[in-house]
Formats: structure tokens, C-alpha cells, sequence
């Protein structure tokens, strides 16, 4: 399946192996914005592939830490991304349930920033569609165009998450024995091996946990496991070998994950 991030990607390659993103015609008719790039007016700078899942070859690459948040800004530089329109929808609409800049304080509301963005956007065409059901979000996905879906998942990558704790002693154990191995005899795999041992995921397949709410995470898991949730195959296959102990003490877990 052709996604958005592999063109994203694949675009944020084209541009790299050209002297100047100004060559690319694509990046060019998309007009002022890629000036947002940092290095849109440089020759020979790396920062354009600091921001893919590729490993970044450059020297920069040592740091990605300090400039995580702002690392999907220039992977949507070459596509007509608004991230400014993208914050003052979300402000307007979305804020009053997900919290100013996507960290929620409500735990049936899912903290939304420093997710990655294309993730942001498969969940909103997945609402609008009802290929992913939930009477809240497919009223409030429908009024979103294609282009606010880009502008407001592009606004919420940049926005740094704030960090949650884990809460339940009695089962924190166990959820990190989860998380970190998965549970062998029962084909349950490690949930690091795709969310990565920190729980930032993989941009842009396997969306970022760290953080979030248990009750939301938990809620999620029990919708892949009963087939409420259907929209990844993946998960459902994995929730659907866990009991609820083990799907609270994951999720604790993932609460506390940084
Ligand atoms: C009335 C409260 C409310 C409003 C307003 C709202 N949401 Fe949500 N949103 C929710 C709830 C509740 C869920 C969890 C749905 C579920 O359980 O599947 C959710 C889930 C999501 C998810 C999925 C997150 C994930 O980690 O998979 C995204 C993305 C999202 N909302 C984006 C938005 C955007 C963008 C807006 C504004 C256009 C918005 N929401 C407005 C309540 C709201
Ligand atoms: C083989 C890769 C893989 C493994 C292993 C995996 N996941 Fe996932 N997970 C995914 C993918 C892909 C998605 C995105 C689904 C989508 O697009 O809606 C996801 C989504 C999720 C979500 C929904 C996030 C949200 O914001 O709504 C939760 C929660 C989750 N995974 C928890 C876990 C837990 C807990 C484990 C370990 C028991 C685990 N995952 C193991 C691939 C994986």
C-alpha cells in the first residue's frame, strides 16, 4: 500500500540527492512553505534526512533527541503542510478533549502530541471512513478535508509529549516483562520489538505509546482483542492472546514509559 509517509519519504529522498529543494519542481509548486525547511536556502545540509526513519547518515544524527518534536516539519516540507491552519483547527476543535497541545489530562482522551504524523492521519481517515468506529471521532473526522487531517497531525508531531507515570506497583512488573519480552510460550511477542524499548515507535509504522493514558491504552487493547478495533491486523492478533491482568499491567506500563 502506497502511504503518504512512503511518498513523504520518498519525496524527502528525491529532494536529497538534488543540489536544492528549489530544483525539485514538486517542492517548488508547493510553494513558499518548504521555505519553512531549515536548510530550504542552504546547498549541502543534512537536516531534510534527519527527519525520515532512515538512518540518517549525517554527522548530525547523534542528536536526535533535542530535535525529535520538531523532526516532521521537514518530512512535510515537500507536500503543501500547514502547521500553523493544522494548530488553529486543533485549537478550536480538538484542544477542549485532547488537551492544549495534544496532552490530554482526561484519561478516556488520548494524548495526541509527538505522535507520529502519519499515524495521525490513518486514524482520522479511519474514523471518517468507520473502518475505525467510535461515534466521537467519525462526527468530529468527517468535518476534517484531507488537507486539515496533514496540517493537524503535522501540528501535533511538533508538539512535545509530557510524561506520564506508572501507578500500579503490584502489576508494573509484570507489564514491563510484556513490554520488554513478550511472553514466550504463548507466541506473545515483545511489544518493543515494533513500539521500540522507549515506547517512541517508528515513524511511520508503528505509532508512539509512551505516555499515554492506561485506561485509553487498555481500552485499545480490549477493542483489537474483542474485534471492536479492526483496523491492524497485527494488533488484533496480539490483544487477542492476552488477558485482562495482562493487558492492565501493559498498559501501566506504557503509562510510565519515556
Ligand atoms: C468530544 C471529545 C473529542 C473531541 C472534540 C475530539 N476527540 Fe479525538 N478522540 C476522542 C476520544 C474519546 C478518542 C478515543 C476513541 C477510541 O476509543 O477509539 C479519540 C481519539 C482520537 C485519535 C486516535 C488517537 C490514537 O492514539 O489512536 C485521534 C488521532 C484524534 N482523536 C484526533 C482528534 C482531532 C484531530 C480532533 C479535532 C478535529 C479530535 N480528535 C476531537 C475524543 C475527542
Ligand atoms: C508486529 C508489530 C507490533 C507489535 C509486536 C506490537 N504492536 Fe502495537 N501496534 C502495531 C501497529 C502497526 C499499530 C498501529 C495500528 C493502526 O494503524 O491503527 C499498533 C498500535 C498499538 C496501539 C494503539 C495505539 C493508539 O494510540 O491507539 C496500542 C495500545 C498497542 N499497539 C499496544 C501494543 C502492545 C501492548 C504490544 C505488546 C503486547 C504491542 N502493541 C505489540 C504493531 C505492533
Amino acid at each position: 500500500m502506497k502511504t503518504p509517509a512512503s511518498l513523504l519519504l520518498a519525496a524527502v529522498l528525491a529532494a536529497s540527492a538534488l543540489p536544492t529543494w528549489a530544483q525539485q519542481p514538486a517542492a517548488s509548486a508547493a510553494a513558499p512553505a518548504a521555505a519553512a525547511a531549515p536548510g530550504a536556502s542552504g546547498l549541502t545540509v543534512a537536516p531534510p534526512q534527519a527527519s525520515s526513519s532512515a538512518p540518517a547518515p549525517g554527522p548530525g544524527a547523534a542528536t536526535p533527541s533535542a530535535t525529535a518534536p520538531n523532526a516532521v516539519a521537514p518530512a512535510t516540507a515537500g507536500v503543501k503542510v500547514d502547521v500553523a491552519a493544522g494548530e488553529a483547527k486543533y485549537t478550536a476543535v480538538c484542544a477542549a478533549c485532547h488537551g492544549a497541545a495534544g496532552n490530554s489530562g482526561t484519561p478516556a482522551n488520548p494524548r495526541l502530541s509527538q505522535q507520529h504524523d502519519a499515524y495521525i492521519v490513518k486514524q482520522l481517515q479511519e474514523f471518517k471512513s468507520g473502518k475505525r468506529p467510535n461515534p466521537i471521532m467519525q462526527g468530529f473526522a468527517s468535518q476534517l478535508s484531507e488537507q486539515d487531517m496533514k496540517n493537524v497531525a503535522a501540528y501535533l508531531g511538533t508538539q512535545k509529549a509530557k510524561t506520564g507515570f506508572a501507578t500500579d506497583k503490584e502489576l508494573v512488573s509484570l507489564g514491563e516483562k510484556i513490554y520488554r519480552g513478550g511472553i514466550q510460550n504463548r507466541q506473545i511477542p515483545a511489544c518493543a520489538g515494533c513500539h521500540s524499548p522507549n515506547g517512541a515507535g517508528v515513524p511511520a509504522q508503528y505509532p508512539r505509546l509512551s505516555g499515554q493514558h492506561a485506561a485509553y491504552t487498555g481500552s485499545q487493547l480490549v477493542a483489537f482483542r474483542d474485534g471492536i478495533r479492526k483496523n491492524s491486523p497485527q494488533m488484533s492478533q496480539i490483544a487477542a492472546k492476552l488477558n485482562d491482568r495482562e493487558i492492565r499491567a501493559v498498559a501501566d506500563y506504557i503509562a510510565g514509559l519515556r
